[in-house]
């Protein structure tokens, strides 16, 4: 048995292969083309795993993907692949509709392609599994019940409306071609790995770095946090033992302002690695200019795979933000490598 994971080198996706190799013996082979957000080095220690095989690729290439179908055999396709950062969707829109539509798309004909000509037993027991996020629903008022997977979809920034086009693209392989298809809906991911742009690596290195914390507007949007092990541990889940055609919320149940993690950040990080003169990191906080069309609440009601497949989180917010604070700090040679950008020098010149 062999499973495609795309988009392998980022956050999650990385992630989702350290924790497949660690917990059984199927072999997986990772695709990304390592865009910024993609770093190799998060898979460097399968880099002596025989179960492991790492192409640089794009999702949109359909030649490459065919041969590596082909050549493969994966019983399912996890599609992690994506440009991930709202902000950088606001002022740069193209790749989004680049890698997110068009490229899903294309990753769907090659897939079909494949699925097509499999024996009807292979046919049965294959699936593309569609990771997407919980931003796709919009914003959601104070008091408004949180997101189940019959709200509408109403994504507010070209980073949510184009995984939005990505989810009805799968939806309609599924119901037009048959293809066995499941997506995800997933509410904001923290751990290890975690590109410093999105907010909880960013704060963590900048807190222990000297320089601000920024908070966009007034700093009480509200997300809900899953720490990226309880992710990947539903998608393994989903992957088993979901029903093709459905979507499934993922989520913590662990609403928080974005004051309220930055706070927390600062007091782990007081106790962990006090500043030298031993004022709390809160003080570097700087409210800055809000981001444009910033959708004020997300959050999840994961009742279904509770009660369908029988998952549910493990972490708390306090267990999983200790976790990640200590695996930055102790990481300091990925931030730095990251943060000068020379992984990506490497990969320049080892995948030219
Ligand atoms: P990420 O930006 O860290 O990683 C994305 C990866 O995809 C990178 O390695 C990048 O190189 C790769 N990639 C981009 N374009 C590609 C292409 N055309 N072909 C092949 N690879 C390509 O993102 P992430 O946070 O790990 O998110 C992974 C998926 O989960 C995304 O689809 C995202 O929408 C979804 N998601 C993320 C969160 C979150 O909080 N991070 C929450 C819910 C859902
Ligand atoms: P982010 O981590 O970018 O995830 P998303 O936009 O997908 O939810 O942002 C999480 C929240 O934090 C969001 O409300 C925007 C806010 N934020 C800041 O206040 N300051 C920052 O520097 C960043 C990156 C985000």
């Amino acid at each position: 048995m062999t499973i495609l994971v795309t988009g392998a080198a980022g956050f999650i996706g990385s992630n989702f292969v350290l924790n497949w190799l660690g917990s059984q013996d199927e072999d997986v082979v990772s695709l990304d083309n390592l865009t910024y957000a993609g770093n190799v080095d998060n898979l460097s220690s399968l880099s002596k795993d025989n179960r492991h095989f790492f192409i640089k690729g794009d999702i949109g290439d359909s030649k490459l993907i065919l041969s590596t179908l082909k050549k493969y055999n994966p019983t399912a396709i996890i599609n992690f692949a994506a440009e991930s950062h709202v902000d950088r969707s606001i002022s740069a829109p193209d790749t989004f509709i680049e890698t997110n539509i068009f490229g899903t798309y294309r990753l769907l004909r090659s897939t079909l392609s494949y699925w097509e000509v499999l024996t009807e037993k292979q046919k049965k027991e294959f699936r593309f599994l569609h990771i997407s996020t919980d931003e796709v629903y919009g914003d959601l008022d104070t008091k408004a019940p949180p997101f189940t997977e019959e709200n509408r979809y109403i994504p507010n920034s070209p980073y949510s409306a184009s995984k939005a086009a990505s989810d009805h693209l799968v939806r309609a392989w599924n119901q037009t071609y048959k293809l066995p298809t499941i997506t995800t809906n997933c509410s904001n991911n923290y751990g290890s790995f975690q590109f410093p742009e999105k907010l909880i690596p960013l704060c963590i290195i900048n807190a222990i770095n000297n320089k601000p914390l920024p908070l966009y507007g007034d700093g009480k949007q509200i997300r809900d946090w899953l720490h990226v092990d309880d992710h990947c541990d539903a998608i393994k889940m989903v992957l088993k033992s979901g029903a093709i055609g459905e979507t499934y919320n993922i989520g913590g149940n662990i609403e928080k302002t974005n004051i309220q993690v930055v706070h927390s950040i600062c007091e782990f990080l007081d106790n962990l690695k006090p500043r030298l003169d031993k004022i709390s990191y809160a003080q570097q906080i700087s409210f800055v200019k809000d981001r444009l069309g910033h959708d004020r609440r997300y959050a999840i009601d994961a009742s279904k795979i509770k009660k369908e497949l029988g998952w549910q989180p493990k972490e708390t917010f306090e267990s999983g933000i200790e976790k990640t604070i200590k695996w930055y700090l102790e990481h300091d040679e990925w931030v730095k490598n990251v943060i000068s950008g020379d992984y990506k020098k490497w990969v320049d010149n080892y995948y030219p």
